[in-house]
């Protein structure tokens, strides 16, 4: 089930960001710490919606639609986290074709996101469902890293 994301589900995103596998936290185990913060300003900014896969009652995984992504009629994934162990079985597609339509429903024709260059795997996962790289942004991450751009049409 997908449904919205409430300030009760706070804690239990965070934990979700931090098992998720995202190679940022296995290359950099410490800076799980600045998770809460860095999270509390993307859950509390109006611009982002977020929603949740649930199983059994347990948050398997979660996404982030921006609304306020500056292209003219676009939108942005501004999260999209699976607990690792949850890993291809089909849940982060189904959390991106939810935000897609979606978005679709908004009125947004091109929805984006930036990912790092080491994010072999989000990289392979949005280009099998049909994102292009559209750019590199070098020192785009605070701690040098380079971002890459992907986007897709909606319509
Ligand atoms: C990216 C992520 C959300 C995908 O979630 P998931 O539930 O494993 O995704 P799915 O099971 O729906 O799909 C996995 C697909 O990606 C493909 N994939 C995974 N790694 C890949 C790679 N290195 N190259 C090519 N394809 C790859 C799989 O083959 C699978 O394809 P299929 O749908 O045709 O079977 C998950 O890996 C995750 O949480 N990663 C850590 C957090 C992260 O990196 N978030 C993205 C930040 S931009």
């Amino acid at each position: 089930m997908i449904r919205n994301a409430q300030e009760e589900d706070f804690e239990l995103l965070v934990d979700l960001d931090a098992n998720s596998g995202h190679v940022f936290y296995e290359n950099n185990p410490n800076w799980k710490k600045g998770i809460p913060e860095w999270f509390r300003g993307m859950f509390d900014n109006n611009n982002n919606d977020f929603y949740i896969y649930e199983e059994n009652e347990k948050i398997v995984g979660a996404i982030g639609l921006d609304k306020d992504f500056p292209v003219p009629n676009s939108c942005g994934i501004i999260f999209l986290a699976v607990l690792k162990e949850e890993h291809g079985k089909g849940i982060g597609g189904k959390l991106v074709q939810f935000l897609e339509e979606k978005a679709k429903g908004s009125g947004f024709e091109r929805i984006f996101l930036y990912t790092s260059d080491d994010n072999v795997d989000a990289q392979g996962f949005y280009n099998k469902r049909g994102y292009a790289k559209i750019n590199e942004f070098p020192g785009y991450y605070g701690w040098g890293q380079t971002a890459f751009l992907y986007g897709k049409r909606l319509k």
